[in-house]
């Protein structure tokens, strides 16, 4: 009889992480593999799908325009009741920290499934930032039966949350498999670039930057903008209406700042390997850039990532208008300080971290 594992997928980020845990698990033959995508979002997701190759059975097809967290929520529960009645998995894995994320683990505590949570353990420790994904996480790991652990800081995060040692597996983060998988690809990032030009790339969505702190970050990268017209900006800007309105509001007339559509994945990564510095609130590329060598400045206070910052190749900006403009001109005219933020280092994976998450299944279903 074989088992059947139910992976989720809601955003783009859940969608990047989670295809190469759903292709290993694919190969083995102990696992019957079923995908649900609660399509949280709806273009961001498929575009990834399509990239890795992954039709999902069941599509809940749930996003609406700018809809607001308890909406998501409730619509999401209601529909999650007969996805899992019907579907009786024996174990169900969630990826991250969305309101995707926490609505499927609540859901299978209620049917008394067991969850697998990949990337388990970033933490804060500050429930108001990120918003809501810090609180997401929690709850989350209050409810997993398996905690896949990206670094050992994650692991000592869930231990001093009480999380029993034997339910953490410390994986390496599946982000840096899918980027292996992805960059072996040489695939063209498509934006219309000057080949004598540095850039800087840029992306920010994050909840709690709305309003104020988004403004100050537009206001900080345009002044960047018009004080060096030799560098190209480009900012693929985020589909959620909070967003791409002020940033279209403010950067939209800047002639070395282009705005575009969010990208697809490999275009993406293509575009920070081409960047010279990234400015970007995102976890998944804090993740990445630094396994391609890329100096980031990340529009946040805090981060839950903070391996990284601890060996010198990202640094919090938050989004104070004068420590965004500083700490970038500095990259941009010291060589040094460049150089050192630009030294290489992978420490979220090593491209193995879904092999290891496969194994721990295969353990314990066979
Ligand atoms: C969500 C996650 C956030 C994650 C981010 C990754 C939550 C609460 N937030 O934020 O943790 O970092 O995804 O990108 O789970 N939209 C589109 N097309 C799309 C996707 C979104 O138009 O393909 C618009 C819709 O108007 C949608 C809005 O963006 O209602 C917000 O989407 P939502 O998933 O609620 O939040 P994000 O800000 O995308
Ligand atoms: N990404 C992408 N296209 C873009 C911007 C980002 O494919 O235009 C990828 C990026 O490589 C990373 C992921 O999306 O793997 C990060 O997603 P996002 O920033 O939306 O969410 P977060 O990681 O902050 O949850």
């Amino acid at each position: 009889m074989k088992k059947k594992i139910l992976n989720v997928v809601g955003t783009r980020p859940e969608a990047i992480k989670m295809a190469p845990v759903i292709l290993a698990l694919k190969n083995e033959p102990w696992a019957e593999v079923r995908v649900l995508a609660t399509a949280q979002h709806r273009h961001m997701l498929d575009q990834v799908m399509n990239f890795f190759d992954i039709e999902p059975d069941i599509d809940l097809n749930i996003m609406r325009p700018n809809q607001a967290l308890t909406t998501l929520t409730a619509r999401l529960l209601l529909d999650l009741d007969d996805v899992l009645q019907t579907e009786k998995p024996d174990a169900v894995l969630v990826q991250g920290d969305t309101t995707t994320v926490m609505t499927v683990a609540l859901a299978c505590f209620y049917h008394r499934i067991p969850i697998g949570h990949v990337e388990a353990g970033l933490r804060t420790w500050d429930m108001d930032n990120p918003f809501p994904e810090e609180a997401n996480r929690v709850l989350t790991g209050k409810l997993a039966r398996w905690h896949f652990a990206p670094t050992e800081g994650a692991r000592h995060n869930l231990l001093k949350e009480g999380v029993v040692d034997s339910e953490i597996v410390v994986t390496g983060n599946t982000v840096i498999d899918a980027l292996l998988m992805t960059a072996s690809k040489d695939i063209d990032h498509g934006i219309d670039l000057d080949p004598a030009h540095r850039l800087i790339l840029v992306t920010a969505h994050r909840r709690e930057n709305f309003g104020g702190p988004f403004r100050n970050i537009c206001r900080a990268l345009k002044t960047l903008a018009q004080n060096n017209p030799e560098v190209q900006f480009f900012y693929p800007v985020h589909p959620n209406p909070n967003v791409r309105d002020v940033a279209y509001e403010l950067l939209g007339s800047q002639p070395n700042f282009i705005l575009g559509e969010p990208m697809d994945y490999a275009p993406f990564i293509a575009a920070m390997r081409r960047a010279h510095i990234i400015l970007t609130d995102s976890g998944g590329v804090q993740e990445e850039a630094p396994a391609l060598g890329k100096p980031v400045l990340v529009l946040r206070d805090e981060t839950e990532r903070p391996e990284a910052v601890d060996q010198g190749v990202v640094k919090l900006v938050g989004s104070h208008f004068d420590r965004i403009i500083e700490e970038t001109q500095r990259l941009l005219d010291d060589d040094t300080s460049y150089r050192t933020m630009a030294r290489g280092t992978s420490p979220y994976g090593d491209g193995f971290a879904s092999e290891r998450i496969v194994k721990t299944l295969r353990e314990y279903f066979t």
